[in-house]
């Protein structure tokens, strides 16, 4: 098939001979004349068809196309204030490639559930075309900024046999007649990728049971993890300032009219972002009459609530122990804090968990039975510390997190093309 159309979105010159290949969105007639609004994946565009110009034949079949009927045109293009972009095609030629179903269930006013149902349909519209193509963006700039500072793709298993983040969220599977569970993380495989590759990531799905509905929470989300050897607490939260500042600044150079006619204050953060531990967190909280009881994790709400407090991002460091995973390295100054962190964002609250590793055997074996995990689950793991261990750091980001950030998004499944989520796991 000769592929050489041009796109709807395309510049066009007055009077020049174009094709263009798309989806019918509506048909309307004017006795010998069809306005036809044509989509592809860059935009929309008006197609004149006059039925002296066309066979008489075609003419009446394309006036009965229904919407989201596929078509190829040749014709000219001609500059008409009235049409939406200023140029419209006048047809020459139109070829139906495939006439549509009649009953296309996406109309205007259909429920936010029936979108869902047919979310592999919905996609298909102007908001979500625009939106998906920020989420590529994203992930191509999160995947450049790695590479650039010489960060290496390490590919990690999805099917594993041991918690990462605790066994509450497992979802867990019959591997032949043995237990298996769906990776929550990857940050274990990264781990062992240092000592090959020393700067590794991996951008794939996590998993986590969540069993509560909340509007920053998937079941399957898409994690960019990051590890780095010969790395601690700062150097992981300066990696994390940089690269969310500067692959946000450069989402908005490619991409800022697009995230604008979805979200129009979409400004990049700028840094430094402002770093608190988590004993100057629930101070802040406290003055302003939320109280969390020491040992207690941050909630949504007390997270939102840090931003608007903060006026921005904000990392809060040194987490009660109790309040993380056993990977966590303690502070050696205070056993009862780890050198852990978390990225607060507005919209959204946590975009990014990470922080310094048990680094020494030993520690490690007494956190992992402190937790009351069995050792033999983590032997591969524990054997990282046997042989050669370093110090390291990393960090998991969200990427469908910050989506909800950037476009300010009402709920994290507008951020991932088929969300998974306690209520859907269709289509
Ligand atoms: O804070 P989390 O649980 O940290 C980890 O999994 C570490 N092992 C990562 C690492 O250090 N390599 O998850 C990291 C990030 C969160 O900050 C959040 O952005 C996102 O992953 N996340 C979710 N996003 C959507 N739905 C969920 N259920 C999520 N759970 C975590
Ligand atoms: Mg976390």
């Amino acid at each position: 098939m000769e592929k050489d159309y041009i796109r709807a979105a395309f510049s066009k010159n007055e009077g020049e001979k174009v094709r263009l290949a798309g989806w019918v969105n509506t048909v309307a007639s004017l006795g010998k004349l069809l306005f036809i609004n044509l989509r592809d994946s860059s935009g929309l565009i008006q197609v004149v068809v006059k039925k002296d110009k066309i066979n008489s034949v075609d003419f009446d079949e394309i006036k009965e196309l229904g919407r989201e009927s596929s078509i190829l045109v040749e014709g000219e293009v001609r500059k008409d204030k009235r049409a939406p972009g200023g140029v419209e095609i006048l047809a020459q030629k139109v070829t139906i490639a495939s006439s549509s179903s009649k009953d296309f269930p996406i109309r205007k006013g259909v429920s936010s559930k029936v979108l869902g149902n047919y979310r592999h349909l919905s996609i298909r519209s102007r908001k979500f075309s625009k939106l998906l193509l920020i989420r590529s963006e994203l992930l191509r700039l999160f995947r450049d900024w790695l590479i650039r500072n010489d960060f290496k793709e390490f590919s990690c298993p999805t099917l594993i046999t041991a918690a990462c983040e605790g066994g509450a969220t497992l979802f867990e599977l019959n591997y032949f007649g043995k237990k298996a569970y769906l990776t929550q993380s990857s940050q274990f495989y990264l781990e062992a990728g240092i000592f090959s590759l020393e700067k590794v990531f991996t951008l794939q799905p996590s998993f986590r049971a969540e069993k509560s509905k909340t509007r920053r929470h998937l079941t399957e989300f898409w994690h960019l993890e990051v590890e780095e050897a010969w790395c601690d607490l700062n150097g992981i939260i300066n990696l994390e300032e940089d690269i969310v500042a500067d692959v946000l600044k450069e989402l908005d150079l490619k991409m800022g009219q697009e995230i604008r006619s979805i979200n129009p204050n979409f400004s990049p953060p700028e840094k430094p972002f402002k770093k608190i531990t988590y004993d100057e967190a629930i101070a802040l909280l406290s003055r302003e009459g939320i109280k969390v009881e020491w040992g207690s994790d941050l909630g949504a709400d007390e997270e939102k609530a840090l931003v608007n407090i903060v006026g921005g991002p904000v990392f809060v460091t040194h987490f009660p122990k109790k309040t993380r995973a056993f990977y966590h390295k303690p502070d050696p100054q205070r056993d009862e804090v780890v050198l852990s962190n978390d990225l607060l964002f507005p919209k959204v609250g946590e975009i990014i968990g990470g922080g310094e590793r048990i680094s020494d055997y030993n520690v490690l074996l007494k956190r992992i039975k402190e937790e009351g995990y069995s050792p033999k689950d983590y032997s591969w793991y524990l054997d990282l510390r046997k042989y050669g261990s370093v110090p390291h750091a990393g960090f998991g980001l969200g990427i469908e997190r910050v989506l909800v950030y950037v476009l300010d998004l009402p709920n994290i499944k507008f951020a991932i093309p088929f969300p998974r989520t306690i209520s859907r796991i269709y289509p």
